[in-house]
């Protein structure tokens, strides 16, 4: 791996600024879970904005109008790992994806004339912060998209996924959370529609916390949330649940629930800290709980293929988990963030923007999996 002087562990302890560039302007965000990483820079020369961000040389060379340009015009999906990659004309060339594999073509689903029984995945990681919710959002709307009927499940008490959508979790009064807990409950009185046509939410709120401990005392309490979605089961194609940052009751439901379980990891040095912790609670629940339960995926987000270290870490998950991890690769771009203050997934919000095509490719990919089974 070429470090151009890049003085390894130093590198990684810059702290959370980051230098995101948009079509108009340079912006500074910090956000709370960006505690390791300082790695992005504006790679446009002479721009003074991004420059005091990065005292250290941190980052390779980037050869002038090769950079990855999040927010640059959509381009087809061919394309999309050449924008995510520094030496774009090779690897439109060779089509080589950003995992550093041939990148395949995923087709575009066609139209289907009937609907269920639902695929559940859980969107899972211990780990704060690495995207578990953008995904969930924004994979749903994917797929909504390609005519595929979608619920999610919001099945964390911090109601993230809801807030994503538009929805404000103080002023609901049934949740996810009297779906678990009482008998007789239909699932029809909790749902919400959102805005995306084919897509259905079950939202949370605080109260969902009380179910962790709730749940102890019940019978068969790791499949809750199974039994409770089992009536909507043939209403959908996929139902997507977006897991809270811990291996609790609550995740320990969603992994009972679920066929498979799609792994974001951030593009960050810790990001494989942690991954053990989670296969081997994966494996517990195949062997206890669900025998049909497949990781179907690690899914690498954040990625900025302009600093070596993105690249590095990327390298090393495609390294430990080969074929485990998605050709699809999110990049880090301000959209997202965005988003959420919107109330809407990226595919709506900036429908012809890179992040927008990355999920569209990412639900094709699942798609393309899910059918070679
Ligand atoms: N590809 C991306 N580029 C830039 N920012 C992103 C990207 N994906 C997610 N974010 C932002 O990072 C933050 C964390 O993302 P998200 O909420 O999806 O993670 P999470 O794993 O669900 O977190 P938690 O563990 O707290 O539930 C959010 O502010 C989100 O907008
Ligand atoms: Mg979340």
């Amino acid at each position: 791996m070429p470090t151009a002087g890049v003085s390894a562990p130093s590198g990684f302890e810059a702290v959370g600024s980051v230098a995101v560039r948009t079509s108009a302007t340079t912006q500074h965000t910090t956000t709370d879970h960006q505690t390791t990483d300082g790695q992005h820079v504006n790679a446009t020369a002479g721009n003074e904005g991004s420059r005091e961000h990065t005292p250290l040389a941190a980052y390779d060379e980037v050869p002038e109008g090769h950079f990855y340009d999040p927010d640059a015009e959509y381009e087809p999906d061919p394309e999309y790992a050449a924008t995510l990659a520094p030496d774009a004309a090779r690897q439109r060339r060779e089509r080589i994806g950003p995992t550093g594999r041939p990148l395949p073509y995923f087709p575009i689903p066609g139209p289907l004339t009937d609907h269920g029984p639902a695929k559940i995945i859980a969107m899972c990681n211990q780990k704060g912060g690495v995207g578990k919710t953008t995904s969930t959002i924004n994979l749903g709307a994917a797929l909504a998209e390609y005519g595929r009927r979608v619920l999610l499940v919001d099945f964390d008490p911090q109601g993230a996924l809801s807030v994503g959508l538009g929805v404000n979790p103080m002023e609901l009064d049934l949740t996810v959370y009297n779906l678990l807990m009482e008998r007789g409950m239909a699932a029809d009185e909790v749902l919400l529609k959102t805005a995306v046509p084919n897509m259905d939410l079950l939202p949370s709120n605080i109260d969902l916390s009380a179910a962790e401990v709730q749940l102890v005392s019940e019978v068969a309490r790791e499949s809750t949330l199974q039994r409770a979605l089992k009536p909507l089961m043939q209403d959908y194609d996929y139902i997507v649940i977006d897991c809270q940052p811990s291996l609790g009751l609550l995740t320990v439901n969603a992994l009972t629930a679920a066929h498979k379980v799609i792994v974001p990891l951030e593009c960050e040095f810790f990001a494989l800290r942690g991954v053990a912790l989670l296969t081997e609670t994966i494996e517990k629940v195949q062997e206890r709980l669900n025998p049909d339960l497949e990781l179907d995926g690690i899914l690498a987000t954040m990625y900025d293929s302009r600093t070596v270290h993105s690249r590095e870490v990327l390298a090393r998950v495609v390294e430990a988990f080969d074929e485990n991890v998605y050709h699809t690769v999110i990049g880090r771009t301000v959209r997202f963030p965005e988003t959420t203050v919107a109330g809407e997934p990226i595919t709506t919000y900036a429908s012809n923007s890179v992040g927008a095509a990355a999920y569209r490719q990412l639900a094709r990919e699942v798609l393309a999996r899910c059918h070679a089974e």
